[in-house]
């Protein structure tokens, strides 16, 4: 076959490949869809790389079958042992591999003429390469301290070094002045090594100022770094599903990063310069001028009652039934009252939980039907009509503090939350009185038509659902 057909072909396949990326996410975008389009998408990165692996210009089967054997050996263990509440620093990990990858690809480019792609070494070359290299080590450099600040190894709380604002922009444009000389002479590969160290440098300084809080933000931008980087790489080497597949994912993290801060009420710049997160606790006083007297707790007999006596219930989920793994439960107590003819529906914040879609993915794992998930402006316009809202261990996001814009020091001001207290009746099981990850009091906790359920979220919902099938 001649070289020409050969590459048409190739092109071709890429084609289709990147079709099925496109409709992939598409499907992505609704939960009935989302199995279909995850097909479609693991379809797409299949043709990618067989056609990849039969183009000729790869270095050789043995170290692909090594490392594919070793990557998935080290995946699979991953998706197995790690825990749903530890999802966040594993997509941080896994992103920074990508961002690694992107930069060792593009350095090795640099080094073996067979990766360089059939048009040789031009200007496009040199600008991706140094591109690659500086996306790359920014990602994975980020993404390390992200993971560092969730897994608890690193300070979680914003430290933020004198200067870093112009330290930052130094390391920048450094690393842009290196990459130029780069561009100049591609011979000199030190150089190239010179721009990696000053943008991994770059990627600590980057995040570190960033509060625990904040993290699932710069996570999603982080995804988005690494497709860019991708990207890069594709041009680096001439390879166009990488290009698109890249620009797919550097997009799609764009989107989810913007969803994320309007769901917190911020903006990009005051998650990525704003020093904030996780910064505050209520103080003890705080906690006794809300509480004080207020606060009535109830028992799982009491609740059974209420639900019983209910025609329609809201269950709102949030991060407690992550932690306490109450989505078994919470399912046995969706089908009893639903045999008894009690409407429920799980109202679901944006930002329940510790990632995007966190409550979704754990609802979905015991079978709750897609459409009793209903969205913030639903479940606000329904809570008024409601006899109880249930809530499952979430606090910061049905917590009317948020309403308080005028308060500088609240760190909920204008967030949109679950309107759960104009339910006729709230319940709400968690532990006890502690705040939340935003670290403030909750004054629900202390509405007239609130009652505490004081306990293990699983533990309070199956006494719930037993005292339930009693009566
Ligand atoms: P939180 O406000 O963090 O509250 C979770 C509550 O769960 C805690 O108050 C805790 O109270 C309770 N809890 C923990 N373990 C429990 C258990 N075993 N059983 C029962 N309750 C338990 O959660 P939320 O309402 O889901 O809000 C999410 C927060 O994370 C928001 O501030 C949001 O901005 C932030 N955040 C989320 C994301 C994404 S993408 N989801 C991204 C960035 C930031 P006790 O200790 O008293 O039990």
């Amino acid at each position: 076959m001649s070289e020409t057909l050969t590459q048409a072909l190739v092109n071709l396949a890429y084609v289709i490949a990147a079709s099925l990326f496109i409709l992939g996410l598409k499907g992505l975008s609704h939960p009935r869809t989302a199995v279909r389009g995850n097909l479609l998408g693991a379809t797409g990165m299949l043709i990618a790389v067989v056609v990849t692996l039969l183009d000729r210009h790869i270095v050789g089967f043995e170290l692909i079958i090594a490392g594919f054997v070793i990557g998935a050996a080290v995946g699979a263990t991953l998706a197995v042992k790690i825990p749903m509440t530890a999802m966040p620093q594993l997509v941080a990990l896994f992103n920074g591999f990508g961002g690694a990858a992107s930069a060792l690809v593009a350095g090795a480019a640099l080094i073996d003429p067979v990766l360089q792609p059939p048009t040789g070494v031009t200007l496009q070359f040199g600008v991706a390469t140094v591109l690659s290299g500086l996306i790359g080590a920014v990602t994975f450099w980020g993404s390390l301290v992200a993971f560092g600040k969730l897994q608890g190894l690193i300070e979680e709380k914003p430290v933020l070094l004198p200067g870093r604002h112009a330290i930052n922009a130094l390391l920048l444009l450094g690393a842009l002045a290196v990459g130029a000389l780069l561009v100049r002479d591609v011979e000199s590969v030190g150089l190239y090594w010179g721009v990696v160290a000053l943008a991994s440098l770059l990627g600590v300084l980057l995040v570190i100022p960033i509060g625990g809080a904040d993290m699932p933000v710069v996570i999603s931008l982080l995804n988005s770094y690494s497709g860019l980087a991708a990207a890069a790489t594709g041009f680096v080497l001439g390879n166009n599903a990488l290009i698109i597949s890249g620009s797919l994912v550097g997009a799609a993290g764009l989107i989810l990063t913007n969803l994320m801060c309007k769901a917190m009420n911020r903006s990009l710049p005051n998650v990525l310069f704003g020093g904030v997160g996780a910064a505050t606790t209520a103080s003890t006083r705080e906690q006794e001028d809300i509480y004080a007297g207020r606060v009535k707790s109830t028992s799982p007999e009491e609740v059974a009652m209420l639900l019983e006596g209910a025609r329609r219930v809201a269950i709102i989920p949030g991060y407690g039934m992550a932690v306490a793994q109450a989505q078994y439960p919470v399912r046995d107590l969706y089908q009893l009252l639903e045999q008894r003819g009690v409407e429920v529906y799980f109202a679901i914040h944006p930002v329940a939980g510790r990632m995007p879609g966190h409550m979704n993915v754990l609802l979905a794992e015991v079978d709750i039907p897609y459409d009793k998930l209903k969205g913030l402006e639903e479940s606000n316009a329904l809570l008024p009509e409601t006899d109880v809202a249930l809530v499952v261990g979430a606090n910061d996001v049905v917590n009317p503090k948020a309403r308080d814009v005028n308060d500088p020091s609240n760190p909920i001001a204008g967030m949109p939350i679950l309107e759960a207290d104009k339910a006729k009746v709230v319940v709400i099981i968690k532990r006890s009185l502690s705040p939340g990850f935003a670290g403030i009091p909750n004054p629900l906790f202390a509405a007239d038509n609130a009652l505490m359920l004081f306990a293990d979220a699983r533990k309070a919902l199956t006494e719930i659902v037993n005292a339930l099938k009693e009566l």
